[in-house]
């Protein structure tokens, strides 16, 4: 998916980002909350994982609901009206309904009636596979003006009676608006410049959820091997940073920003470790959202570009590895 073009002559169409948005549900729940539902604490919590607190959906608030806030502050953010989006790609594994796509809730409450909306499902991955499907869409001509985002309400596929598991997740959506846009083709453009994405089936029942439409007609719930997935994490993770940078042609030292997915603080040390990088340009907001899923990469990129880290042409690596197992990358030039 390298838009790089070996003819320096020539232009590329390039997926600009324009503006950005997220949103997090009003009720936070700390890890003391959590000590009074199953047995745990602040200390083990904290020292496993770096969480310190969480969001939860209110009762009757859905992803799409979620999704909506972070969509239109994302194009409050880019100065456009919804009527300008052509495209619209949510990543969820928690949708409102089976089907239809969440995605076309959004599009319809958008007052949107043309172009096309459809949802991703690539669990903790998703906003990654999401923003590498929006940008071979938009470099192919298909589409314009292109709303991707990463909505979730884990919550309600949690075992609260389940330590392992029910620490770990939180709720929230963030979402990014972007514009095709003629580049030169080299790294300097703006933009999605290359991106990577990757799945193993055969580890399917280490982090699945046990229920389904074709198997149980139930939601069911998360299940998880902890310490199996932490396992391929952080290799999984370091082989597609440095896969999706050797596709564009650049090294570690020339990205200002990582932003990781947000599951455990000690995968991410363990990738910085692993690949020598900087921990002071890594983006962590697991302490404040927990994981989120398709939801933590926007989350974390909003905090650091609300906050002044990450500025106009800076080089942004996204990253996430999720259930399935799926995993990818993106590198763009904000
Ligand atoms: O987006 C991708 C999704 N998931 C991940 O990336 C998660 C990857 N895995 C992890 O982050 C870690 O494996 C966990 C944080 C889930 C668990 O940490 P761990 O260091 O791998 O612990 P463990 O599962 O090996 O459990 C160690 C002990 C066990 O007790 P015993 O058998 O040693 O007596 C657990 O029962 O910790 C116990 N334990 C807890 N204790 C207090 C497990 N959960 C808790 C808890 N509070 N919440």
């Amino acid at each position: 998916m390298n838009a790089k073009n070996s003819d320096s002559h020539m232009t590329t169409r390039r997926a600009v980002i324009k503006g950005i948005g997220s949103y997090l549900p009003e009720r936070v729940m700390t890890n003391d909350d959590l000590a009074k539902i199953v047995d745990t604490s602040d200390e083990w919590i904290r020292e496993r994982t770096g969480i310190v607190q969480r969001h939860i959906a209110a009762d009757g608030e859905t992803t799409s609901d979620l999704a909506m806030h972070a969509a239109q502050r994302a194009l409050a953010d880019a100065g456009m009206q919804a009527n300008e989006i052509d495209l619209i790609i949510l990543a969820t594994s928690t949708p409102d309904n089976t089907f239809p796509a969440t995605a076309t809730a959004i599009q319809a409450r958008l007052g949107i009636t043309h172009g096309a909306a459809f949802d991703i499902q690539a669990v903790c991955s998703g906003f990654i596979f999401a923003l590498n499907t929006a940008n071979s869409l938009m470099i192919t001509g298909q589409a314009d003006n292109v709303l991707v985002i990463g909505a979730e309400t884990f919550s309600r596929i949690l075992d609260w009676e389940d330590r392992g598991t029910c620490v770990l997740f939180g709720d929230g959506a963030g979402a990014l608006v972007l514009s095709a846009e003629e580049g030169s083709g080299e790294n300097s453009d703006r933009g999605i410049l290359a991106g990577k994405v990757r799945s193993d089936g055969r580890h399917y029942d280490k982090l699945y959820v046990d229920g389904g439409v074709s198997s149980t007609q139930t939601v069911g719930k998360l299940r998880m091997q902890g310490p199996e997935v932490f396992k391929h994490a952080v290799k999984n993770i370091s082989s597609i940073i440095s896969e999706t940078a050797e596709i564009a042609g650049i090294t570690m030292d020339e990205v200002d920003w990582f932003v990781p997915h947000q599951a455990n603080k000690r995968i991410l040390d363990g990738t910085a470790r692993k690949l020598k990088l900087a921990p002071e340009k890594i983006v962590i907001t697991v302490d404040k959202h927990g994981n989120t899923s398709a939801a933590s990469v926007p989350l974390a990129l909003d905090v650091a570009v609300k906050d002044g880290r990450i500025k106009k042409n800076d080089l942004v690596l996204l990253e996430a590895m999720g259930g399935g197992f799926t995993w990818g990358a993106v590198l763009l030039r904000w």
